[in-house]
């Protein structure tokens, strides 16, 4: 099979050299009215973001991307996109012969080491989503230190396709994207939780000024994170910075 084997995601693919964030562009053009599954990759990125308004490294050779999706759906369900981006991202690297696994939220891990973020940010209305920004950064080619992340290329010993990997997770994407469409959230959490690294682990959980430590259960259909404490407590976590502990 060739060529980009998708019917909505990738149509449009608008490719910079340089820009600021491709995120940030993503919104000025569906802002504009650009359509669903437009896609903005760039080489390099001046002003990356990563989630909890952290700062993104993103050197050339790597993947950087954002895709914009228009579902129709409540605003209390776009997270569930996010940790759909991460179960198709897993799969496309799976597919190229890495071990790969989700930490929650998103964040997917390659023995041990971090090897891509995920950003989704959002246009909403109180009952509806006008449109979603899917900013996913994978380390493909690009060199970084190794110390708590990794690249493709390093996993793999050899240089790796962006293109083909592009074609790949956009067809994964689309893939999830139109399952999540027709049947809803639960397929999906369904392989969440086949390739969550996170389940079942002890983990420290930081939200706000609070640390929260337990053992990892569950995930619910709103993609929060069930923790259940040390005193049999169990707590629901929306949102945070996820570490897993040694057992
Ligand atoms: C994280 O792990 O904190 C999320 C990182 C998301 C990075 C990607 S790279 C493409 C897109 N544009 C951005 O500015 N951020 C996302």
């Amino acid at each position: 099979k060739y060529g980009l084997q998708t019917k909505l995601l990738g149509k449009r693919v608008v490719h910079f050299n340089v820009t600021t964030s491709t995120n940030i562009v993503a919104r000025q053009m569906a802002e504009e009215g650009v359509e669903e599954g437009t896609v903005i990759v760039a080489e390099t990125q001046t002003r990356g973001k990563g989630r909890l308004g952290r700062k993104f490294i993103t050197k050339g050779g790597g993947v950087w991307m954002s895709v914009i999706l228009k579902p129709n759906i409540d605003p209390m369900h776009a997270s569930s996109i996010t940790l759909m981006a991460a179960v198709s991202v897993t799969k496309a690297l799976r597919g190229m012969g890495l071990e790969a696994v989700i930490k929650w939220p998103n964040d997917v891990f390659v023995n041990g080491k971090k090897i891509c973020g995920i950003l989704t940010e959002m246009s909403a209305e109180t009952d509806i989503v006008n449109f979603i920004i899917l900013g996913i950064g994978v380390n493909v080619n690009n060199d970084i230190p190794l110390e708590t992340a990794t690249t493709m290329k390093a996993e793999l010993g050899k240089e790796v396709s962006r293109v083909r990997f592009i074609q790949a997770l956009l067809e994964e994407l689309e893939e999830d994207y139109l399952t999540f469409k027709e049947k809803g959230f639960t397929p999906i959490l369904w392989n969440w939780r086949r390739f969550s690294d996170t389940l079942g682990r002890p983990v420290e959980v930081s939200c706000q000024d609070e640390k929260i430590r337990g053992v990892a259960q569950d995930v619910d259909e709103d993609g929060s994170l069930i923790v259940k404490l040390t005193d049999g407590t169990v707590k629901k976590i929306v949102s945070g910075d996820c570490r897993h502990l040694k057992n």
